[in-house]
């Protein structure tokens, strides 16, 4: 078929998804994290491969800062940046799952209009939002990088949740938080991903 106007055609391929999901045993699906600077998306996400590839699943993280050394080197942090970062490993996470694998993305995506987009990108039970609920004051005290102090400091302009929004999501699958003013460990972060996953088949 004629996709658009530029004279651009769909080409499909003979091997489909289904059958890859049933070489590797398991379903293709984006399980997006996403929360401040310093809230534990990364540690989710590496805890949380770990914990599927001891169960002989397939995953791969795609970690915003790291995807910025490459794919998305030419992107800073302006909302219309930030929007196509999104954009950009919305697309890489629906060619992952289209793959067979669990595609785990660790991005800020602060703005709830862009993981929406993501979501309706994959089809919903495909996407898998995860929000790491962690209290600024907590990941500005962790400061592991320290980006707040910069950003405090006035060095760092537009640090998201300083001087740029964060908007929490309003519906997402999974939700971490501290419970008695405890943060969970990675193990148990995991554990209750793996679990809604397990649920979902
Ligand atoms: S976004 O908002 O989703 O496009 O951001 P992301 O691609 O996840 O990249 C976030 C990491 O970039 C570093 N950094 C900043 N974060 C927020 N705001 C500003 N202005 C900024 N400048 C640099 C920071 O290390 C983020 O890493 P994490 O892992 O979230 O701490």
């Amino acid at each position: 078929t004629l996709s658009n106007s530029r004279n651009i055609f769909w080409q499909e391929c003979p091997v489909g998804k289904h059958e890859r999901q049933k070489l590797l045993n398991q379903k293709g699906c984006v399980v997006w994290i996403t929360g401040l600077s310093g809230s534990g998306k990364s540690t989710l996400a590496c805890s949380l491969s770990r914990e599927l590839y001891s169960r002989g699943k397939l995953s791969y993280v795609l970690d915003g800062d790291n995807l910025r050394h490459g794919l998305n080197r030419d992107l800073g942090f302006k909302p219309e940046d930030r929007t196509e970062n999104i954009r950009r490993v919305g697309e890489v996470g629906k060619l992952f799952a289209e793959a067979g694998l669990i595609c785990i993305a660790s991005l800020i995506s602060p703005y709830r209009k862009d993981r929406d987009a993501c979501r309706t990108m994959l089809s919903d039970p495909n996407f898998i939002e995860v929000f790491m609920n962690m209290p600024l004051e907590l990941c500005e005290e962790r400061d592991a990088k320290g980006l707040y102090k910069l950003a405090r400091a006035g060095k760092i302009k537009g640090f998201t949740g300083i001087d740029d929004p964060y908007e929490p999501p309003v519906n997402c699958e999974i939700e971490i938080q501290q419970t008695g003013g405890f943060c969970p460990t990675p193990g148990a972060m995991a554990g209750q991903v793996v679990s809604y996953l397990e649920n979902k088949g």
